[in-house]
């Protein structure tokens, strides 16, 4: 069966069509006017690089290679200057410290587990139970990071209202502005943890869930299309206990092509037909 007919058949059961539009959101989810010097969104990242990493034997990991440099992640708006981005010292902080450290514990788990024997195991204590639980912490922090640093680039690029994603989102949520509201509120949910937008192969429909720590929280088998990291790492330094201009940074910065680029290839997968 062709991946266009997969794909046509999901979008067809979704309930919405595939007939192009011409106007853009912003990272923020204004329309953009037209002139006002924002050109198309430019081009997603190759398609191989996004939320997946390289197949890799146990215990060696690498860190994936951040899409920018740490200083192109700042934003400056008279309107609202308390929107600043994100700075490259948090920026590098986050990348060279903390996704690198889950990268590197989890190499860690991966070895010492391959030298133990099941047979240790136990619910009380034991080794083998210390690792196995903090083997999907660290992965789960590995891919996320793989996904945040993905879903942003410099200066936001646009979500097309005549792209998919935009679709769907508004098939699943009533509107963009609602759907931008609700992820809001789950940003603001976590004591420590991750806002996913995230595509679910059991009701075939979008959905904003919000993960405490890492890899609490999540549904089996949802795809995550935006991952907001909102572990104080990610902005305390920049906003202090102002999370929501972080969030609101975060939004102006989205990566929206790339969003809707892995939808498309989910959507056409045929995993959620
Ligand atoms: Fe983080």
């Amino acid at each position: 069966m062709s991946e266009t007919f997969e794909r046509r058949r999901f979008l067809r059961q979704a309930g919405y069509g595939l007939a192009a539009g011409s106007l853009a959101l912003t990272g923020c989810g204004k329309p953009l006017e037209p002139g006002a010097g924002q050109s198309e969104a430019p081009a997603a990242p190759a398609a191989a690089a996004w939320w997946t990493r390289p197949s890799a034997p146990a215990g060696q990991h690498v860190l994936s290679a951040l899409p920018y440099t740490p200083e192109q992640l700042t934003l400056q708006d008279a309107q609202n200057p308390a929107l600043k981005g994100i700075s490259a010292q948090v920026v590098t902080w986050h990348h060279d410290k903390h996704h690198a450290g889950y990268v590197k514990a989890l190499n860690e788990i991966e070895s010492e587990l391959a030298k133990l024997q099941t047979i240790q195991a136990s619910a009380n204590y034991s080794q083998y139970t210390e690792l196995k639980r903090r083997e999907t912490f660290n992965a789960s922090g590995m891919y996320l990071h793989d996904i945040y640093w993905q879903n942003l680039t410099p200066g936001g690029a646009a979500l097309s209202q005549g792209g998919d994603l935009y679709k769907k989102i508004v098939v699943d949520f009533g509107s963009f502005d609602a759907w931008r509201a609700d992820f809001i509120g789950t940003g603001l949910t976590p004591n420590t943890g991750w806002a996913i937008l995230a595509l679910s192969p059991y009701d075939k429909k979008l959905h904003n869930y919000a993960c405490s720590f890492h890899e609490l929280g999540g549904v089996w088998g949802a795809v995550p299309l935006v991952a907001m990291d909102v572990w104080e790492h990610a902005y305390y330094y920049d906003y202090g206990p102002d999370r929501p201009s972080y969030i609101e940074s975060f939004l102006r910065l989205l990566n929206w092509p790339a969003a809707d680029a892995a939808f498309g290839r989910w959507a056409a997968s045929g995993v959620f037909a």
